[in-house]
């Protein structure tokens, strides 16, 4: 018999879809490519990657807030963003089974070249010049022609009106940008930010979790004034902060200190404090190994029309073959603001300090089901006897299980009071069947930090062993004390080791 090897993703699949991380939406109908139904466990994760985002970047300025929008908008919105025009994938389709791909990673993946941002004309000619045929069937290829990703909606009894469903959550910032900016006493610069969902009708929609056709973003847009990009109030805090680029002329990752990027790289201390600040977000609060991370500048190709400078914040994903991109930093000039201005006829420049000018916009991108994924593979680990997500605190789905050792006596009643009173600070979660080593394997498995255990010796001297997930390590802690032990493990400020007595 052959032995199938899964790969790192097929694995980490098999745990989501069983273990209620996410699984295909409406699977019990015929589900389609690129849709999830986030279970009970990714919903914790992603809440806590949304909840340490917000954080994170809206705490940067005391005005960087959150708003909340529609998904439906009308088509004008998208005259004016320019998506009508320009939100195209090149598409392809097989002249004999009609399998339609993407025509720039087809050839990626069968030349090994980079194709992305490439015309029509010239991946036409690298799939007839390379005579590439189509993957399922082998027959000819058409021409490749330009595909609009946006959702269109007909709305009303007789529908009459055309809209979209939004592709980004950017615009949102955007449409609602002439009242916050007067709300927020017109301030500069000023940061509105949406986490919610965008739509994009991808060709297709192959790689598992990562290419979505229903996603979450989150993302940041600061408005502010251009003849101060290179102005930061906060430069100190980051000028010696070393960014990881990986600059598109070049092809490797290099530690370059802001300060340096500033003046050789001349990119603007505005964009690169938000730079370091991201890069931070991921090495230090998502704790991903450095050698994982890295900033891509795109080239002029590769990076849209308006996006003066881009980099994309890549990790490498062993389950996705390489470093892949799960957000993006962009400065968008005046394309947002100037565009709508003109589109909606309204007036949206500003002024500030008694100049008139339209507003440049600097995006910070992420893409959260990516990140999601991201955090799956990173953490993801084999050992002996057991699968576990190594998931620091701040993003693990469960923070505590409770379990008694046996359903004797009154092990479980103590065991469900200490749950009840954990649960409500921490999320935790009580199990009671199957003997403790899988009980233990089972939260292992699903990330979850510490297991707690009622034994016969609680009843005597009122404590229970505490169990960290990583090392296995186990401590004897008093029952009044675990939720405040929990706190400092969690919060960081206690090492496991000093948490209680050690039983090894
Ligand atoms: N507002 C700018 C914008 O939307 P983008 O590079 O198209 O830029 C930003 O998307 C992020 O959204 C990406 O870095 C990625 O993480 C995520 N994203 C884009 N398309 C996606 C898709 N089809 N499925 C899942 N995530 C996606």
């Amino acid at each position: 018999m052959i032995m199938v090897l899964e790969t790192k993703s097929e694995k980490i699949m098999k745990v989501a879809n069983s273990r209620g991380f996410f699984y295909p939406s409406a699977e019990i109908y015929c589900a389609k490519a690129g849709f999830w139904t986030y279970g009970h466990l990714g919903t914790r994760v992603k809440q806590k990657w949304e909840n340490l985002w917000r954080k994170t970047f809206l705490s940067l300025n005391p005005y960087y807030f959150e708003i909340d929008d529609c998904v439906i908008m009308p088509e004008d919105v998208f005259k004016a963003s320019g998506h009508l025009e320009h939100f195209n994938d090149p598409l392809t389709e097989c002249k004999k089974c009609h399998s339609r791909y993407r025509a720039d990673e087809l050839i990626e993946k069968s030349l090994k070249i980079e194709a992305q941002g490439l015309s029509e004309d010239a991946l036409t000619k690298l799939i007839q010049d390379n005579k590439l045929l189509c993957p399922k069937c082998s027959a000819e290829l058409t021409e490749v022609k330009m595909f609009n990703m946006m959702f269109k909606l007909k709305v009303g009894a007789t529908g009459q009106d055309v809209m979209y469903l939004r592709p980004e959550s950017a615009q949102s910032p955007y449409l609602a940008f002439k009242r916050e900016h007067e709300a927020l006493r017109r301030k500069m610069p000023m940061g509105l930010a949406v986490i919610g969902k965008a739509f994009r009708n991808e060709i297709s929609p192959r790689q598992g979790f990562f290419r979505l056709r229903e996603f979450t973003q989150a993302e940041l847009q600061i408005f502010f004034d251009p003849d101060k990009i290179d102005e930061c109030d906060n430069w100190d805090e980051v000028k010696d902060y070393e960014l990881l680029l990986y600059l598109h002329n070049d092809k490797k990752i290099n530690k370059v200190k802001c300060e340096e990027a500033n003046k050789e790289l001349k990119l603007p201390r505005f964009y690169l404090y938000h730079a370091a600040k991201i890069q931070q977000f991921y090495l230090d609060k998502l704790r991903i190994p450095k050698e994982l991370f890295r900033l891509r500048e795109l080239s002029e190709e590769e990076r849209a029309f308006y996006n003066k400078i881009h980099f994309d914040i890549e990790l490498n994903l062993e389950s996705l073959g390489g470093f892949k991109e799960v957000a993006g930093l962009h400065y968008r000039g005046d394309h947002d603001i100037g565009g709508h201005q003109k589109g909606s006829k309204q007036k949206l420049e500003v002024v500030d300090e008694n100049k008139r000018y339209i507003p440049h916009v600097l995006e910070l991108s992420f893409g959260v089901d990516r990140n999601v994924w991201a955090l799956m593979d990173v953490f993801y680990a084999e050992e002996k006897e057991r699968t576990l997500f190594k998931f620091p605190p701040n993003v693990s789905p469960i923070d505590v299980a409770v379990f008694p050792l046996v359903k004797k006596e009154e092990l479980p009643t103590i065991a469900k009071k200490l749950f009840t009173e954990l649960n409500y600070e921490f999320k935790a979660f009580y199990d009671e069947s199957g003997s403790i080593g899988r009980r233990y394997r089972r939260q292992d498995e699903i990330g979850t930090n510490y297991g707690i255990t009622v034994d016969f010796d609680t009843m005597d001297n009122n404590k229970v062993t505490l169990r960290d997930r990583d090392s296995m390590k186990q401590v004897l802690v008093e029952v009044d004390k675990c939720k405040n032990i929990l706190r400092e493990l969690i919060k960081g400020n206690l090492k496991f080791e000093d948490a209680g007595e050690s039983l090894k």
